[in-house]
């Protein structure tokens, strides 16, 4: 259709929009980013949100996670600060998520890996009123599914990112996930233009489509991307981007763009089951000095 844009990513792309940081910078200026994630089952997903998001560039990174697992989780990010929140069925209190939190501290926000189901989250009436970037996955997503209508009658000022992968993208869809694997770009540009979100629809060939309907599709990855943990780094790469672009839909096609590379990089010396996603954070910086 006339003025809706399908494109690929490729290397030129990704070169040409890829920021440079200017030499008078300071950590405020690389943006201040906060990672809600992690629970007493899912640690792990909180120190791979945050690392990948301060290895993609945030300048300052809180992580806000329940009380229960703040020892273990600060063992393995070292560089970020912590809000630390009240505990409720090893997961974040319902109330501590919406009352202990000031967002407009941040540039961007990053909610969901491994957050879990135990408890329900007002993510609408939490995050209307804030003005900045929200980037919702995995549970977050869940939470997400809960309270859509909420979403489809009123808009947040800021953008939202969402990144499903198709089971994903059934529950908030309500199709099966046949449907949506059958329909990749239809369903993303449908949900994208009614809640006037970006939508990462992740899988091998991910679609990244603007509220405009606007696509773009990724090459790059491979199969050992198939492990869990691997789109929980690509959701800190997307959060630390943002903070570096000015355009939204160049900050999302060069993460996923260069969370694929770092994957078919380490394939270079690696077996394909051999993966795992903290490999993917220690590639990244090699990759994003070569995607220059
Ligand atoms: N080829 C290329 N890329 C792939 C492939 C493949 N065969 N398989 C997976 N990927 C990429 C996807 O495009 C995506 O970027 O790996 C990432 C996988 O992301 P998720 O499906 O979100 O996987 P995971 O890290 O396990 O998510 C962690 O969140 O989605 C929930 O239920 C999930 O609890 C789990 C958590
Ligand atoms: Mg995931």
């Amino acid at each position: 259709k006339a003025g809706i844009k399908r494109e690929l990513i490729t290397a030129h792309t990704v070169k040409d929009t890829l920021p440079v940081r200017e030499m008078n910078s300071h950590k405020g200026k690389a943006g201040k980013a906060l990672v809600i994630a992690g629970s007493e089952s899912m640690p792990g997903a909180a120190v791979l949100t945050a690392n990948a998001c301060l290895r993609a560039g945030a300048g300052l990174l809180s992580l806000a996670i329940p009380q229960s697992i703040q020892t273990i989780v600060a063992s393995q990010s070292t560089e970020s600060t912590f809000i630390v929140l009240e505990n409720t069925k090893g997961s974040i209190s319902p109330n501590a998520f919406s009352d202990a939190i000031s967002f407009n501290n941040f540039h961007g926000v990053a909610i969901g890996p491994g957050l879990g189901r135990a408890n329900s989250y007002p993510l609408f009436k939490t995050l209307q009123p804030y003005s900045g970037l929200v980037v919702i996955d995995a549970d977050g997503l869940y939470h997400l599914s809960q309270e859509l209508p909420l979403w489809r009658s009123e808009q947040r000022q800021g953008a939202t990112i969402i990144t499903p992968h198709p089971g994903e993208m059934a529950m908030l869809t309500a199709l099966s996930v046949a449907e949506v694997e059958q329909n990749r770009f239809e369903v993303s540009k449908s949900f994208a233009k009614t809640y006037q979100m970006y939508v990462v629809l992740k899988g091998p060939y991910t679609i990244i489509t603007t509220p405009e309907g606007h696509q773009y599709v990724n090459t790059t990855g491979n199969a050992s991307l198939a492990k869990g943990g691997s789109g929980d780094v690509l959701t800190g790469i997307i959060l630390g981007f943002l903070l570096q672009h000015k355009s939204i839909q160049d900050a999302l096609c060069n993460a996923v763009y260069v969370h694929g590379i770092t994957a078919d990089r380490l394939m270079e010396n690696l077996d394909t089951f051999s993966v795992v996603a903290t490999d993917l954070i220690d590639t990244l910086p090699i990759v994003l000095r070569s995607a220059r």
